[in-house]
């Protein structure tokens, strides 16, 4: 049904890099018509919630699906709850099967989180201790999530404000840990690890540093709002400098599949979106022209 084929799965041998999206903006609510009217060549791919959809019909869906005949889509969900101590709830995991059949997207995505708490789902992406009992917790359920799918899934790095309980590790210890035990994607939203860089105090460098670039599938880049001292993570301004120079530096490490632009909240008119997509390709392409085979789909 959509763009997305198995014909962009390049390289069978090649898991994680093997894909390319290209540059692309997360489908929102507040900018679905403007892109099913204008359908800007800007974006190469779109990055939407499945669960948006699910049991859905009236415009926004049918605004979906026309613009799954446009661009590539990839499934970006919110609602996983890969820490929670229940099961996976099945019936979410099924309706998403069912959406990864109609529109065979490249892999799938959720948050290294919990948002649920006894069966009750939260908005919030409520943060995991650092931990072993944590990891040997998150893993197998990963393991599950990509055997029921049969698909390819990436772990996104969230942002936090506190640590709940005594952090036995450092954060990219515990991202690391996870993602090499679970053998699965990485979706690393570079505004995530500013904003508790800054407020946890970490080095950014050292983090990319013992980050497994090899499975970096995917990028959010977003903004933050400055307070008075710390960094609150509102996917709602505008990417400021210090985000931008984390992608760059990403970028020169390792190819990237895809690379989102993430606005979940204040979204401006179209073109300001639009020219975040434009910055994002220029660094990528920056970085291809320095040597590094960044990002398909470049135009
Ligand atoms: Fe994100």
């Amino acid at each position: 049904m959509s763009k997305t084929s198995a014909g962009q799965k390049k390289n069978q041998g090649d898991r994680f890099k093997g894909y390319r999206l290209g540059v692309g903006l997360g489908l929102r609510r507040e900018n679905s018509e403007d892109l099913v009217k204008y359908k800007p060549s800007e974006i190469d791919c779109l990055e939407a919630a499945p669960e948006n959809y699910f049991g859905t019909g009236g415009k926004l869906y049918r605004e979906f699906l026309e613009l799954a005949e446009v661009y590539p889509i990839v499934f970006h969900g919110i609602s996983t709850s890969v820490g929670s101590l229940k099961p996976l709830n099945r019936n979410y995991l099924k309706e998403v099967r069912a959406f990864v059949k109609d529109f065979s997207p490249a892999w799938f995505s959720d948050h290294l989180c919990y948002s649920s708490v006894m069966g009750a789902q939260f908005h919030d992406l409520l943060p995991l201790p650092f931990t072993e009992e944590a990891i040997n917790h998150v893993v197998p359920r990963i393991q599950q999530i990509q055997d029921v799918l049969d698909l390819p899934f990436a772990i996104e790095n969230i942002s936090c404000y506190v640590h709940p309980g005594e952090p036995e590790m450092k954060e990219w210890e515990f991202v690391r840990e996870v993602v090499e035990r679970a053998d699965c994607g990485l979706l690393l939203d570079v505004n995530n690890l500013y904003v508790n860089s800054v407020n946890f105090g970490f080095d950014v460098e050292e983090y990319l540093q013992h980050m497994p670039m090899e499975r970096i599938m995917h990028i959010h880049v977003a903004g933050h709002r400055v307070m008075d001292d710390f960094l609150l993570d509102t996917h709602g301004e505008n990417i400021i400098d210090p985000v931008w120079k984390i992608l760059e530096r990403v970028a020169s490490l390792t190819s990237l599949p895809a690379v989102i632009v993430e606005r979940d909240n204040n979204l401006p008119p179209l073109p300001d979106q639009l020219a975040e997509v434009r910055m994002a390709r220029q660094i990528i392409e920056n970085a291809n022209a320095a040597g590094v085979s960044a990002v398909g789909g470049a135009k």
